[in-house]
């Protein structure tokens, strides 16, 4: 038998339609619009708001679309994975609760927590199983409903983030399509720079770990912006330079959307035209493992099948990635 790479079959997304702009934002804390423009590139983000609306809400509608774009029954569903960092629950999975709300009950679910590169390692994850040749059909989900674990008292770190989910159809292929390669990567350094500190079964909640705000994100904006520049350009070009591909073999460029600055150094550093580089940081911000996703949903209509694709993420742990994916339609 031939070997069987593992194909993405169709894109999903969801984005809450709530919109939280900078101006809004400058009423919360002391921040401006020229501020968050010139140093991080987002004029609006959406945000999930309502009682006990999780972020499987928004991956619920993610699936249900994909079902019906794919044209897949929920039981022909072998494996739904959901990269989150903002499950609704430590357990049940979300993953579970996505299957349920959308009838799937031949599948096993899980969560995998990976912060911003969920994505990317997702699909490594995916690709594994796919080429053990026992599944057919893997619904890979990737998102955040960031908004539950932001302080919005705190200027450093609410303007950068958003809510929203993608989702993808992942299956077999004897084509010579799909996912080529991946190179995933992690490094402990980053344990005190980029944090959720409480929570966990470290600093389970306590009334001290609410009072301190330490159920949300917490970083030292300064160092994770120096390893996110360094190591998304340097694992991109790796990833293309192992399969001999150059900035003309490249039609598109994803980079995860935490600040425009990161995705600027990291245009310059692979010398991809701007043109080849999907951005839409200024519209939702930083969902997390939802970026990478959320632009391959917007430029779908752009693809075509065979285009060569390099994403790439930098995240919590640190850790962080590039995958080389064939496209495997033509959006159109
Ligand atoms: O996706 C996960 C990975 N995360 C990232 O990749 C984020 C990486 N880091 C960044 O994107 C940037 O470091 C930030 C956007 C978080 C911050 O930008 P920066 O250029 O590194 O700013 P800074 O932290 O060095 O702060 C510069 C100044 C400070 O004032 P002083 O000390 O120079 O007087 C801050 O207090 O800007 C001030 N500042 C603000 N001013 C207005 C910080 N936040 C704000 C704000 N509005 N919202």
């Amino acid at each position: 038998m031939k070997q069987l790479n593992a194909v993405i079959t169709g894109i999903t997304a969801s984005l809450p339609d709530y919109v939280l702009t900078n101006e809004e934002l400058s009423r919360l804390v002391d921040t401006s619009n020229e501020w968050i423009m010139t140093r991080v590139g987002i004029k609006e983000r959406r945000i999930l708001k309502g009682e006990e609306q999780g972020i499987s809400v928004l991956g619920t509608e993610a699936v249900e679309e994909l079902l019906k774009k794919t044209g897949t029954r929920p039981e022909e569903v072998d494996a739904v994975v959901f990269a989150t960092s903002t499950p609704d629950h430590i357990f049940p999975s979300a993953a579970s609760i996505v299957a349920e709300n959308c009838g799937i009950k031949h599948a096993f679910c899980f969560d995998m927590e990976v912060a911003c590169s969920g994505f990317i390692y997702g699909l490594e994850i995916c690709n594994g199983l796919i080429k053990t040749g026992k599944y057919k059909k893997i619904i890979l989900i990737a998102g955040d409903k960031m908004s539950s674990i932001t302080d919005y008292n705190d200027r450093t770190t609410c303007p950068l983030f958003g809510d929203a989910a993608g989702a993808v159809m992942i299956e077999p292929t004897e084509e010579e399509l799909g996912i080529i390669d991946a190179k995933l990567h992690s490094d402990g350094i980053g344990y005190q720079p980029l944090q959720m500190k409480a929570g966990g079964s470290k600093y389970p909640a306590s009334h001290e770990t609410v009072e301190k705000a330490e159920h949300t994100v917490k970083q030292d904006g300064r160092v994770v912006f120096k390893h996110a520049v360094s190591k998304m350009a340097e694992v991109s070009l790796d990833i293309m330079q192992r399969n001999n591909l150059t900035v003309d073999d490249v039609q598109w460029l994803v980079p995860h959307q935490a600040n425009m600055r990161i995705i600027d150094a990291t245009i310059q550093r692979t010398e991809l035209p701007r043109e080849k580089v999907m951005i839409n940081i200024e519209k939702y911000g930083n969902t997390s493992a939802g970026t990478i996703p959320l632009c391959l949903w917007e430029w779908e209509p752009k693809l075509k099948k065979g285009d060569n694709i390099i994403l790439t993420a930098f995240g919590a742990g640190f850790s962080w990635g590039s995958v080389y994916l064939k496209w495997g339609y033509d959006g159109a």
